[in-house]
């Protein structure tokens, strides 16, 4: 079969509406389980007053910017996670002369218990970056600075 130009906008209606099927899908299964797709990541300064932190955050999709955070500053994003639940969001921090990459979302149920299923809270502290457990409102390290830039 030759394909026409018409044909192929066919065809990409098509795939269109099939995909939007598949959208409001997940919108119902959404509303039964609303906690699982919505999410907040929040980084905080935490550091000891008038130091800054650089934060620059990122995904595979997005670049959240560079940024300088001064003290009990904080920076929030939120985002859906997707379908296939692949979302992944990591930090590069640095204070001084250390800085610490780490991983500040991703698919893990121990993750989304610490974060009450609803925010991630990062707190970058004078000696690494913590993670705060929503349930105990406890501060857990999770990384700590290294030397250099
Ligand atoms: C953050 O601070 C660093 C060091 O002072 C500076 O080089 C950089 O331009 C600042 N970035 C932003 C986005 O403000």
């Amino acid at each position: 079969m030759k394909l026409t130009r018409q044909t192929l906008i066919f065809i990409s209606v098509l795939v269109t509406l099939t995909c939007q099927n598949q959208a409001t899908t997940e919108s119902t299964a959404d509303i039964i389980v609303p906690k699982i797709s919505e999410w907040q990541v929040t980084v905080v300064n935490g550091l000891v007053a008038d130091k800054n932190l650089y934060v620059h955050c990122r995904s595979k999709e997005d670049d959240l910017g560079e940024r300088n955070l001064t003290s009990e500053e904080s920076f929030t994003w939120g985002f859906r996670q997707n379908i296939i639940h692949t979302t992944l969001f990591w930090c590069y921090m640095s204070k001084h002369d250390v800085h610490a990459k780490l991983n500040v979302f991703w698919d893990d149920v121990i993750l989304f218990h610490r974060c009450g299923w609803k925010t991630c809270v990062w707190i970058a502290k004078d000696d690494g970056v913590y993670l705060r457990d929503f349930a105990t409102g406890d501060d857990l390290i999770s990384t700590k600075w290294e030397v250099g830039l």
